[in-house]
């Protein structure tokens, strides 16, 4: 598929992976111990209710997820951290390191049903696709770009001399899966395996121009695939009772057109002038042919988008601007350098008003070492969207670009006529602002600050024994709970005073209570849960009114009293 208007296409956002995936073999041994970490991460989020499985009594539903107790106060963190950080905590009367000027930031909450020529003029309807390939014996569908396989031959076969062996397994048990599958195409057994010849590394479906000679996941003979053909992921559904065609209207698969088309109503009502961002956060709905990976790839998922509006002159600095912020930000909130990637768009990839589209990947442990996945897009995406809304779409292949016609030389699909252009009332300068777009994924950022968190490590259990602990890492801010208050034992006044210390602290902070059990247990609890801080109500606590507040990561206990805490505990959380 050529370049992509307003969005980039699924093509394009996993150009990255692919291209890093064909880079020599794989190293099975430490993608092993990386599968392993992942299945440690999966089975923790389920253990501790970070995440379940949608409809899980039912069987599940794939690609759709649940948060439990713990994992919607993470993701409602980094949620409200980003909204903090991007939107309602910025000084429009500063100018930030880097910006090429200070700016204004507003927030919107838009409907995720909207009128369906919205969805035309983005170029969503027509273009919003990914390429599948359907099997005629198993019946299923694959996405193109995603099927993975080998070329395979063996020297004593008869019939097709070289055949494609493909597979949907894991990347830990691909190699295995397809010597497996080769081995019964070829009627071998599991001894003659050494004598199968391949060649080249694993590779994608669409690198495959001969579909004669492939072998389909699920399939036993050649050539059940057929070609590639184009799946809009858009999730239809209908208004009102009819139902009938005229009634049709979509799931939005991305926050970013309800800014859009309420560019006018924002400027109108607040008193902002370009430069300015419009933050949106909320649901997005993808009908995804292979969602996998966890929550990385689902259906329905959250985004943190934001809309900045700029002078066409400026917009170019403006970009390097967001580009930086947004990677500087993963890396406040505790991702490390070494694990996030600034993928800067090749040429070809990039619409052609666009200067520049860079991804933000980070190294997710089901992906083979060296392999990065999109966290966020930052893009340029020039005046397409605003001039799409007001004239009817561009055709993105023209230059300067022109609205598309249909063959009766009408717009292929009508604008709102409504006026979006913005005049300068200091230069008196009327133009169609340019915008800059990062779009981060609240779902792939909880997943990766879940992954970066995860650490095993040892710490002496109440015996003085040092045992293996799990411990989640998470920065203090998206923690789920910031402190848990213990009374040291069951008895002597200790609960009631940790009662007393848990309600005073509970006005402002997610905190826990916690008496039952041995107090080195209780720890490791609130370990696997990422509680940075434990309070301990002892007997010395009776006497001099203090307690002692226990660090997770360095697992130092420091001594303050009562009357501090609650301070303390907030200096800590914000520094
Ligand atoms: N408005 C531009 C846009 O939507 P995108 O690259 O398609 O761009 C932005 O999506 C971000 O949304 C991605 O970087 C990712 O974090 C998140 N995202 C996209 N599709 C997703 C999916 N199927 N599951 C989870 N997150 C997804």
């Amino acid at each position: 598929m050529g370049v992509s208007p307003g969005f980039r296409t699924h093509r394009h956002r996993k150009a990255g992976v692919n291209a890093l995936r064909l880079i020599g073999f794989i190293f099975v041994k430490g993608l092993l111990s990386l599968m392993a970490a992942m299945e440690k991460i999966v089975s923790l989020c389920k253990r501790r209710g970070f995440l379940f499985q949608s409809s899980e009594i039912y069987g599940g539903l794939q690609g759709f997820w649940d948060y439990g107790p713990l994992g919607v106060e993470l993701k409602r963190n980094l949620k409200d951290a980003w909204w903090r950080d991007m939107c309602s905590g910025h000084n429009e009367m500063v100018q930030p390191a880097g910006a090429p000027s200070t700016f204004d930031m507003v927030g919107l909450d838009s409907t995720i049903i909207m009128h369906p020529q919205i969805w035309k003029c983005s170029g969503h309807y027509d273009m919003f696709h990914d390429y599948m390939v359907d099997c005629r014996e198993s019946k299923k569908r694959y996405r193109h770009d995603q099927l993975r396989g080998r070329w395979v031959s063996h020297p004593d076969a008869t019939a097709t001399a070289k055949i494609f062996v493909t597979t949907m397994a894991e990347a830990d048990e691909e190699q295995a899966e397809i010597q497996h599958r080769a081995l019964k195409y070829f009627k071998l057994r599991p001894k003659d395996a050494e004598s199968l010849v391949y060649d080249g590394p694993s590779t994608t479906l669409d690198t495959v121009d001969e579909f004669s000679i492939v072998l389909g996941p699920d399939a036993k003979t050649l050539g059940t695939l057929t070609e590639p053909r184009e799946f809009n992921l858009m999730f239809k559904t209908t208004i009102g009772a009819l139902g009938g065609e005229e009634d049709y209207a979509f799931l939005r698969p991305e926050t970013a057109q309800g800014i859009f088309v309420n560019f006018k109503n924002v400027l109108d009502s607040s008193r902002i002038s370009v430069p300015f961002g419009i933050a949106q956060v909320g649901k997005s709905f993808r009908n995804e042919i292979t969602p996998r990976n966890f929550t990385f790839r689902s259906r329905e998922f959250e985004q943190m988008e934001i809309e900045f509006f700029c002078h066409p002159n400026s917009s170019q600095d403006w970009y390097r601007y967001w580009r930086d912020r947004r990677l500087a930000w993963y890396q406040t909130l505790g991702l490390s350098r070494e694990s996030l990637l600034m993928r800067e768009h090749a040429a070809e990839e990039l619409a052609h008003y666009s200067v520049g589209t860079a991804d933000i990947e980070y190294a997710f442990p089901f992906l083979p070492k060296g392999e990065y996945g999109e966290l966020e897009g930052i893009a340029h995406r020039g005046d397409f969207d605003l001039r799409s809304h007001m004239e009817g779409k561009l055709d993105p292949s023209t230059r300067p670009m022109v609205v598309e016609l249909d063959e009766f030389g009408k717009p292929r699909h009508r604008g709102s006529g409504r006026d979006l252009t913005y005049r300068d009332d200091i230069t008196g300068e009327r133009f169609t602002p340019h915008v800059i777009e990062p779009s981060a994924g609240a779902d792939r950022g909880a997943l990766a600050f879940l992954c970066e968190a995860y650490h095993e490590d040892e710490a002496p259990d109440e015996n003085g024994k040092l045992q293996t602990r799990v411990v989640m890492k998470l920065h203090p801010r998206l923690a789920p709970i910031k402190a848990a208050v213990f009374p040291l034992v069951k008895k002597d006044g200790m609960p009631e005073l940790a009662q007393e210390i848990y309600a005073e602290l509970k006005r402002d902070l997610a905190v826990f209570y916690d008496e039952k059990g041995a107090v080195g247990r209780r720890y490791r609890r609130q370990d696997e849960a990422g509680t940075p801080y434990c309070i301990t109500v002892d007997t010395e606590s009776l006497t001099t009114k203090t307690v002692t507040i226990r660090d997770r990561d360095t697992l130092e206990q420091t001594r303050v009293k009562i009357d501090e805490l609650a301070a303390e505990l907030k200096r800590r959380i914000s520094s």
